[in-house]
């Protein structure tokens, strides 16, 4: 089959070194599972990304990304803030499974020299979302939550959701996310909170005050 030159220049950017570094880089730090994970992510969100016109390799690399302290222990995860001064809030402290975002958003910087906060900031924000998402903080979050592989029911609701409307697919993640913490009985981030909020905004109609 003939490439055409959106094709070509795609694989270009998908291909680059750096993001093959990465790749590189997670295949011998990450177990199968979560490294099928990371690429299934990624397909899904240049997927998402074709389909909003996005910028690919700011979401190739951040999709790359997202989980790269995955492979940490918690005791690594603490010890690696604290050498490297990351600030972590009260939640963040008592809950491990955030903590792999920030320090993966400083691997990004330290080991791969990705400086470009809009890459950074979806990382670090991927699981908790927030008040204010980027198109790109919107697209790894639906992807990581709905990436084919994810078992639960919630993830084929939302990829369908994700390809008519991404903004209704943010809530939806973030909804299923407040219930599930619910149903856990566990503290929930505020930035989790937020982005229910302003998610629920962005989808309301607007209010006309006629008074
Ligand atoms: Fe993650
Ligand atoms: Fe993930």
């Amino acid at each position: 089959m003939m490439m055409n030159n959106d094709d070509i220049e795609k694989t270009a950017l998908l291909t680059e070194p750096k993001a093959i570094e990465i790749e590189q880089y997670l295949k011998s730090k990450l177990t199968p599972k979560r490294y099928a994970h990371v690429l299934s992510v990624r397909a899904l969100a240049i997927d998402l990304t074709t389909r909003y016109d996005a910028d690919l390799r700011k979401v190739n690399l951040a999709a790359l990304l997202h989980d790269c302290a995955k492979w940490m222990s918690t005791s690594e995860l603490y010890d690696t803030a604290a050498n490297h001064r990351i600030q972590l809030d009260e939640i963040e402290c008592h809950n491990p499974s955030l903590v792999h975002a920030p320090i993966g958003a400083m691997l990004a910087v330290s080991r791969f020299h990705v400086d470009d906060p809009e890459i950074l900031n979806a990382i670090r924000i991927h699981t908790t979302g927030s008040s204010r998402m980027t198109l790109i903080d919107k697209i790894l979050y639906v992807a990581d939550f709905a990436e084919p592989g994810r078992t639960y029911a919630e993830a084929h609701t939302v990829r369908e959701i994700a390809y008519q409307d991404l903004k209704k697919a943010v809530f939806e993640v973030s909804r299923y996310k407040i219930e599930h913490l619910l149903t856990k009985g566990v503290l929930i981030h505020p930035y989790t909170i937020d982005a229910y909020n302003s998610a629920l905004r962005e989808i309301s109609e607007p209010i006309h005050n006629n008074l």
